[in-house]
């Protein structure tokens, strides 16, 4: 491809990003802390728009460890056998390669594909839904569910609480303030605030350390070009809903996975609205190569499964987002194009960010 298109499309994507944004977070402080937490620092890719992290939970140290403790602690759940790891492992980027629906405790199963957990401060809601807003609230969600950890917030309190280990550990992330849920769910907040992945490929191409090869150059172009056969063009159209930085613009869509009869009607169920049935959120793109299975209900097994839905499987009914019902049912990509977009889609990998997950999992698996 030509140079300077080769520019225009690396770009692209930062185009609609708006605000350049480089900082050192944690550097923030609060008088009502004890002296003692050290304060949490990360740098933070000046290629993503700005993060909000909250005001009143600031990330320490000590904080982050004892939501680490927590997060991968199967005693959180009612017969110790599922931690939030179980489903969140660190070895697919806190997705679950290994099953569509995770079983949670004694097997029971819910009805949705674990999602993987990154780059949380950017995002406006949670869950494929967005039933919540705030994490600290959030993981309360799996703790109790009966399908899940099925734990009564109280009993587990009590057990916490009277821990030695994890008595130390709130009293060094949060000094005299006592063992609540409150602290339990700014100490995961922190945990899981602290996850960013910004170091695929992509990412290293776009500060020029590395280059792609032809393919992914094939794949960045398609990916973020129109499919407008009426203008010669031909792209595979998947920047409107994936396209930035973060490889995802938060909203919530229907992808065509039905034809107006799936069973779960996604943010409908939130928020009531006709026009929000059979619509889930658009989730990032980083890391998809660890993530599979695919969809919110990881009904694709493999990423050539999802191109082959984009490709001629979307399917009609009246909530279809406008920039795929404009494709009319088809893009008949190449074959050679089918495999361009999957090698762009590998580019997201983030092998450092898996490599420290990782090791998070190991070290808390220590005594
Ligand atoms: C039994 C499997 C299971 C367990 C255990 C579990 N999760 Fe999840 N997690 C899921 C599923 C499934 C979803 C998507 C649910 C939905 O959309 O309704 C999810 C979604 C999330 C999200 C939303 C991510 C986003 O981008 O919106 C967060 C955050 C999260 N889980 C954190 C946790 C934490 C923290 C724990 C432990 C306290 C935990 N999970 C335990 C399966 C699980
Ligand atoms: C109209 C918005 C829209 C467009 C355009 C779009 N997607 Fe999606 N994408 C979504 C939504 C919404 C989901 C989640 C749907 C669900 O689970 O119900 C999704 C899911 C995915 C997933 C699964 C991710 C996961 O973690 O399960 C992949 C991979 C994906 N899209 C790739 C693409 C590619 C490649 C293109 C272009 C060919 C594209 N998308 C175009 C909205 C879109």
């Amino acid at each position: 491809m030509h140079r300077n298109r080769k520019h225009l499309y690396l770009w692209a994507g930062a185009a609609i990003l708006g605000l350049a944004w480089a900082g050192i977070v944690g550097a923030v402080s609060n008088p009502q802390l004890p002296a003692s937490p050290t304060l949490y620092r990360m740098t933070i890719s000046a290629l993503f728009p700005p993060p909000s992290f909250p005001q009143d939970n600031p990330l320490t140290e000590e904080g982050v460890a004892l939501g680490k403790k927590l997060f991968f602690d199967k005693g959180l759940s009612s017969d110790g056998t599922v931690s939030c790891a179980t489903c969140h492992r660190g070895n697919d980027a806190f997705a679950d390669s290994l099953h569509a629906i995770t079983p949670g405790v004694a097997g029971e199963v819910g009805r949705r594909n674990a999602m993987p957990l990154f780059n949380l401060a950017w995002r406006r809601g949670f869950f494929w839904d967005g039933r919540t807003t705030v994490i600290r609230e959030q993981v309360f969600h799996p703790i109790t569910d009966p399908k899940e950890m099925n734990q009564p917030v109280d009993g587990l309190m009590n057990r916490i609480a009277k821990d030695p280990g994890y008595k130390k550990a709130f009293a060094a992330a949060f000094g005299t303030k006592p063992i609540t849920s409150a602290t339990l769910g700014l100490a995961l907040e922190q945990f899981l605030l602290v996850q960013i992945s910004q170091d695929s490929k992509f990412d290293r191409a776009r500060r020029g350390e590395t280059t792609f090869t032809q393919q992914e150059e094939r794949g960045l172009e398609l990916f973020f070009t129109e499919y407008d056969p009426g203008r010669g063009i031909r792209g595979a159209d998947c920047f409107h809903c994936h396209g930035n930085t973060l490889f995802t613009t938060e909203r919530f869509a229907n992808n065509g996975l039905d034809a107006g009869d799936g069973k779960d009607l996604g943010r409908f169920e939130v928020t009531g609205r006709e026009y929000e049935k059979w619509c889930f959120k658009i989730p990032s793109l980083r890391n998809v190569e660890l993530t599979p299975p695919y969809m919110h209900d990881g009904r694709f097994r493999t990423l050539e499964e999802v191109i082959e839905h984009y490709d001629h499987g979307v399917k009609e009914s009246r909530t279809l987002d406008p920039n795929l019902a404009k494709h009319q049912g088809a893009i008949n990509l190449s074959p050679e194009d089918k495999q361009a977009l999957i090698a762009f889609l590998k580019t997201l990998t983030d092998e450092a960010f898996v490599k420290r997950a990782k090791e998070q999992e190991s070290q808390a698996q220590k005594p």
